[in-house]
C-alpha cells in the first residue's frame, strides 16, 4: 500500500474496488491488525489502533472474510467461537437476525449439531450465513467485509444480501464489492490499483470520469 490517505466517517458506508492484487484485501486486513502497517498509522476515534488490546479491537471491528473458518464443533460454538461475552442467548438473537435460524431449527440438534471441519456439511450459502452471524453476535461498531465471490443459487443470494443488510445497519462499514448493489448503496466507493487509491467518489460520478473504475464496473458489475 503506498500513501493511502482515508478518513472515514462514523456510520459511512465504503466500498472498495480494484483489480485482482490491488491491494484490497490488504487495505482491510490492516484495519482488524491482521497485518501491521511498516509506515504510517490507522486511528480510531483519534487512538492509534496499536495502543488498543487486540481483543478489544476485533470486537469493535468485525471482519467477514470472503470464505467462513468453520471447525469441528458446534453450529453454536462456531458461532460464539468460545467468546464468553456471547451468551446462548445472544447466538439465538444473531442466528434469528440473520434468518440464519431458518436452517437451524429443522435440524434435530439445531444449534448444537456437530459442524465437520471446514463446515462441509452445510451449504455454500449456510456457511456464508454462518460467517454474518458470527459477526453479528459481536456487535461490532464497524465491520469490514470481503464479499464471497463463489456462487450460491439465486435465494440464498437474497438471504445473504438481506443478513448483510442486517449487519451494516447503523454501522461503519469497508466493504470490498463483488455485488452491483454494493456499489451503488455505498456512500463512497475508493477505487484501488497497484497499492494506492487512483479514485473515489460515488458510483455515478466516478463512471463519468471514464477511468479504471468505468472498466472495472463494465467487467464485474454489469449485468452481474
Ligand atoms: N502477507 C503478504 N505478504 C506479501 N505480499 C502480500 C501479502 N498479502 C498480499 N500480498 C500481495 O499484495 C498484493 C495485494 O494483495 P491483496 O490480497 O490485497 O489483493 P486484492 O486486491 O485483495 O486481490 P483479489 O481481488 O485477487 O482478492 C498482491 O500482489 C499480493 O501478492
Ligand atoms: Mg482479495
Amino acid at each position: 500500500m503506498h500513501n493511502i490517505d482515508l478518513h472515514i466517517r462514523p456510520g459511512e458506508r465504503v466500498a472498495v474496488v480494484g483489480p485482482t492484487g490491488a491491494g484490497k484485501s490488504s487495505l482491510i486486513k490492516l484495519l482488524n491488525r491482521t497485518y501491521e502497517p511498516q509506515q504510517g498509522r490507522i486511528l480510531l476515534d483519534g487512538v492509534a489502533i496499536q495502543h488498543l488490546a487486540l481483543a478489544d479491537l476485533r470486537r469493535l471491528v468485525g471482519m467477514v472474510q470472503q470464505e467462513t473458518f468453520l471447525f469441528a464443533g458446534t453450529i453454536a460454538d462456531n458461532i460464539s467461537l468460545g467468546d464468553p461475552l456471547i451468551t446462548r442467548a445472544r447466538v439465538q438473537e444473531a442466528a434469528r437476525e440473520t434468518g440464519a435460524m431458518a436452517f437451524i431449527n429443522p435440524l434435530p440438534q439445531g444449534l448444537d449439531t456437530p459442524l465437520m471441519e471446514r463446515g462441509t456439511n452445510l451449504s455454500a450459502g449456510q456457511r456464508q450465513l454462518l460467517g454474518i452471524t458470527r459477526v453479528l453476535a459481536c456487535s461490532p461498531r464497524i465491520l469490514v467485509m470481503d464479499e464471497a465471490t463463489s456462487s450460491v443459487d439465486t435465494p440464498s443470494e437474497r438471504l445473504i444480501q438481506e443478513a448483510v443488510e442486517r449487519l451494516l445497519d447503523r454501522r461503519t462499514a469497508v466493504v470490498i464489492a463483488h455485488r452491483l448493489s454494493t456499489i451503488l448503496h455505498a456512500d463512497r466507493i475508493i477505487v484501488l490499483s497497484a497499492g494506492r487509491i487512483v479514485a473515489e467518489g460515488r458510483h455515478a460520478e466516478l463512471l463519468r470520469q471514464e477511468g479504471l473504475y468505468a472498466r472495472l464496473y463494465a467487467l464485474q458489475f454489469q449485468g452481474g
